[in-house]
């Protein structure tokens, strides 16, 4: 049984008083639900007062972004041993905003996800097509090669505990989400991809999350089927209430 995961995106939000305020909240939220992790990936400068704000809650915290390289000279870069140290257990990896306003590409990307097991943190893979890709009807190929790449050269203990986030780049911050038959489309896409490429067993352990415009009214629907395995939730997760009524409807979807 995969334990759905739901995890706010913070982006370049919040200040420190705010960034604070929001991780006791989250964390109360976190406290109060059964059988959902919740977590928080807030702005790397706000990184220790968040983790210092959830301690003894069981909120997780992550970073939104890593370099490869354990240390060295790469001025305004976050290494994996600093988010280690800081107290993150998790990494956001290829979000489309690293993607496509960063250029980063395919194998910085998969880089990236070596070395965040290296550095001890559990990587939340960022997959998902373009709006132009969509209307080609090259959405499973964009996917493929996200998903393959992202994945390669990692030993199956780490592959099982990759969180793959499927975020169609169209609905990411537009208001427009995937329907849940869509996302249920390409969430059972990937999971037949892990299938194949490391055996049906270790696909079903996958959590698969969900990302693009989530919200309190539409979480019950995409959460309720059987391959959307939690949430990425960006805007939403800025405002403590709304983030608490999208964990509440995520836990009751799945019958929590
Ligand atoms: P959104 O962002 O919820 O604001 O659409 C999601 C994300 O980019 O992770």
């Amino acid at each position: 049984m995969r334990k759905p995961f739901i995890c706010g995106n913070w982006k370049m939000n919040t200040d420190r008083a705010g960034a604070v305020a929001l991780a006791k909240a989250t964390a109360k939220t976190a406290a109060g639900v059964r059988g959902v992790e919740v977590g928080a990936c807030p702005p790397a400068p706000y990184l220790e007062a968040v983790v210092a704000a959830a301690k003894g809650s069981p909120l997780v915290v992550g970073g939104q972004n890593m370099y490869f390289e354990r240390e060295g000279a790469f001025t305004g870069e976050v290494a994996g041993p600093m988010l280690k140290d800081l107290g993150c257990r998790y990494v956001i990896l290829g979000h489309s905003e690293r993607r496509h306003v960063f250029g980063e590409t395919d194998e910085v990307v998969a880089k990236k996800v070596r070395a965040a097991f290296a550095f001890g943190l559990v990587p939340i893979l960022c997959v998902g097509e373009l709006l132009e890709e969509r209307d080609a009807g090259r959405t499973e190929e964009v996917v493929r090669r996200h998903v393959t790449s992202g994945f390669e050269g990692l030993a199956k203990g780490e592959a099982r505990q990759v969180v793959v986030a499927y975020e169609p780049v169209w609905a990411i911050g537009t208001g427009r989400t995937a329907t849940p038959r869509q996302a249920q489309e390409v969430h059972g896409f990937i999971r037949r991809l892990l299938a194949d490429l490391y055996g049906a067993d270790l696909a079903q352990a996958v959590r698969i999350q969900y990302g693009g415009s989530v919200k309190p009214e539409n979480t019950a629907d995409l959460m309720g089927a059987p391959d959307i395995d939690g949430a990425l939730v960006g805007g939403a997760s800025l405002k403590a209430d709304g983030f608490a009524k999208i964990v509440a409807e995520g836990a009751k979807a799945k019958g929590l």
